[in-house]
């Protein structure tokens, strides 16, 4: 089943002289449960990439199609429900809000949602995530891994289509690293969890199903290694 398709999506940043084309036509589609690793060059546009399928900034042409949804049809307010709802966001520095607790910084994107936190669920995902006795520690009160487990729950807490990662690893010594490569490669096979990971890191390049290069905001290679 497609859960993500990509049409020639193009993103330019500012005007005239100091214009930058950072993506440049891509056209791509995404399977259910796939892992795909996103890998180029620094300024290839992978990040810019990442916001356009995530809805965190419009795209200047082009169409992002998850789940059916034309994402980019959605006014503002339809646009943030529908991100919260159905795309997981993973970043390299975590992201989390200092003053919250485990607990809260995972369910904020439902009490944002105003739904109602599922105890049981909360609990299969906390025990997941081996966070089971850290869910009243504030995020300074945690390792980098740790502190990466917490913002992938908090990807989880609402069953996103799809989850994007923007070098989950790449502010990890090389055990918490293994730990979350470990993690998403349990998420992906045991729960079909869809996932769009960019990486500098060949471990993470190696469990996935499929690596697509950019270079300068093009595709540059689209390679299938486990069908
Ligand atoms: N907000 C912005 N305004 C102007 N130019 C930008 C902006 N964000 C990115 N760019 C430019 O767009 C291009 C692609 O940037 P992007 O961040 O997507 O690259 P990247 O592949 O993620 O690089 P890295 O591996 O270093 O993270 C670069 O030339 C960058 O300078
Ligand atoms: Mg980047």
């Amino acid at each position: 089943m497609e859960i993500l398709r990509i049409e020639h999506l193009s993103k330019q940043y500012g005007q005239g002289e100091s214009a930058v084309k950072a993506l440049d036509d891509i056209s791509f589609s995404v399977q259910k449960g796939e892992f795909v690793a996103i890998i180029g060059p620094s300024g290839s546009g992978k990040s810019t990439l990442l916001h356009m399928l995530g809805g965190v900034d419009r795209p200047t042409s082009g169409n992002v199609y998850v789940e059916g949804t034309d994402m980019y049809t959605l006014d503002e307010t339809q646009l943030a429900i529908f991100r919260r709802r159905q795309i997981g966001l993973i970043y390299q520095f975590f992201n989390l809000i200092p003053v919250l607790t485990v607990e809260e910084n995972m369910t904020l994107p439902l009490l944002l949602d105003k739904q109602k936190v599922d105890p049981k669920q909360l609990d299969v995902l906390v025990q997941t995530l081996n966070l089971q006795h850290r869910l009243n520690h504030l995020p300074n009160q945690l390792s980098g891994g740790q502190q990466q487990r917490v913002s992938i729950g908090r990807a989880l807490i609402s069953n996103p289509a799809i989850m994007l990662a923007d070098e989950p690893t790449g502010n990890l010594d090389s055990k918490n690293s293994k730990e979350i490569v470990d993690l998403l490669q349990m998420l992906n096979k045991t729960y079909q969890q869809t996932l769009l990971v960019i990486t500098h890191d060949e471990r993470i390049a190696l469990q996935a199903d499929r690596v697509i290069s950019i270079e300068d905001g093009r595709i540059a290679r689209d390679e299938v290694i486990r069908p």
